[in-house]
């Protein structure tokens, strides 16, 4: 096995393209300085089109969660009634993020490995006048479900002048976002997904109705108070030091995603959902969501008669192949393949070659290659602007 070769096929961090990573590695310059700025100046209006949003996309240096913490300590006040649809473990952070700054939750809960239904929802809210923010995770990471965020804010507008804040950490950027047309007023996301960038950097758009909101609140704490990131957006700074490598990768990747073009990313990574799932299909091996709930950008599979757990083992150190295991009540009965980001059909094919063996290596009983030539088929028939 070569010393320093990996397969990262989980659904973040995903791997960096050669030319980010050399971005990255530029000298260190002032923070302050006409450099910096003018590298804002460049990165604003590509972020917004990568956002569907006419209003600038904030940049926060931090986790994904602190973007879920920053809608939450922004938009909503403590005590204040908010809903929280919960399709998976990220769903449920929102809920705990919330519940520690003592607001008063409701929780519409779905089955995991399934989307929300958005006129359940807006029946569900006819019953809480009160609910002042509609929290909403766009791709569950942890199910691999992509919930129709699209209808959403339609939905929930014929019932309720809610805000609706979406968490889309794990596939912004890889699939289509049109915040303003779907009347979508927070957006997170961040950068180790389908950015193609380390972990590190967030990206909040914010509609003009959630700044109002946002305006009139009194206590926005402090680092993430979004207020301030908007004033020194507006003058091409940053209110605390950002994470200027970060920055300079993020300039690169977005150059790759303009080269390559936003429809043709999100084309890619329907191509690699759909590769993915034929694969598993030919195999006879569950998958955990329908076609119709599948996200673009992680598939979850649930094995009836070998152990997850011991096959991530066999394909990490048979090939240093990884992908994720399930979280929370899913530990242990599934397994999930990231397919964003920096990741090609051909990246696909291999990882579905090397999982065969696995599968072969962990005691299943399969026709080699009849998951990987499903894929091909797919491939073949759909992938003609993939070069
Ligand atoms: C949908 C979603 N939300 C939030 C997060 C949390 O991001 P982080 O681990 O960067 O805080 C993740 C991370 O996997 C995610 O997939």
């Amino acid at each position: 096995m070569l010393l320093d070769q990996q397969f990262l096929r989980i659904p973040g961090p995903t791997p960096i393209p050669p030319s980010v990573q050399r971005a990255m590695a530029q000298p260190m310059i002032g923070h302050r300085g006409n450099e910096t700025s003018e590298l804002l100046r460049s990165i604003k209006p590509r972020l917004k089109k990568v956002f569907g949003t006419d209003q600038d996309v904030m940049i926060v240096t931090g986790s994904g969660t602190s973007g879920l913490e920053a809608a939450v300590v922004n938009a909503v006040k403590p005590l204040d009634e908010v809903l929280v649809i919960v399709t998976g473990a990220f769903g449920a952070r929102f809920v705990k993020i919330c519940e520690a700054y003592g607001i008063r939750v409701h929780i519409y809960e779905v089955e995991w490995g399934k989307a929300f239904d958005p006129n359940e929802i807006r029946n569900y809210l006819r019953r809480f006048p009160e609910v002042s923010a509609v929290f909403a995770t766009y791709c569950e990471t942890s199910t691999g479900v992509m919930n129709p965020i699209h209808e959403l804010a339609s939905a929930v507008k014929e019932v309720s002048d809610a805000l609706i804040i979406v968490d889309g950490v794990s596939c912004v950027g890889g699939v289509e976002t049109k915040m303003d047309d779907w009347g979508i007023d927070i957006m997170v996301t961040g950068s180790q997904k389908a950015f193609m960038l380390p972990a590190g950097l967030l990206f909040i758009g914010v509609s003009e109705r959630a700044w109002k909101v946002i305006d009139s609140n009194p206590n926005r704490g402090f680092y993430l108070d979004l207020t301030k990131y908007r004033k020194d957006l507006d003058k091409d700074t940053t209110p605390f030091t950002p994470a200027l490598s970060l920055l300079f990768g993020l300039d690169q990747a977005l150059a790759m995603m303009e080269k390559e073009g936003l429809e043709n990313v999100y084309g890619r990574h329907t191509l690699m959902k759909e590769m993915v799932r034929a694969a598993f299909m030919a195999l006879k091996i569950p998958l955990l969501t329908n076609d119709k709930d599948a996200s673009d950008t992680v598939t979850a599979v649930q094995p009836e008669d070998f152990n997850a757990e011991e096959f991530r083992k066999v394909i990490n150190k048979e090939f240093r192949l990884s992908v994720a295991g399930g979280q929370d009540r899913l530990k242990g009965k599934i397994f999930r393949i990231g397919h964003m980001g920096y990741c090609s059909p051909a990246d696909v094919l291999q990882t579905l070659s090397m999982i065969e063996i696995g599968l072969i290596k962990s005691g299943k009983n399969i026709e080699l290659g009849k998951g990987v030539a499903a894929a091909q088929r797919i491939y073949l028939e759909k992938g003609e602007n993939m070069r």
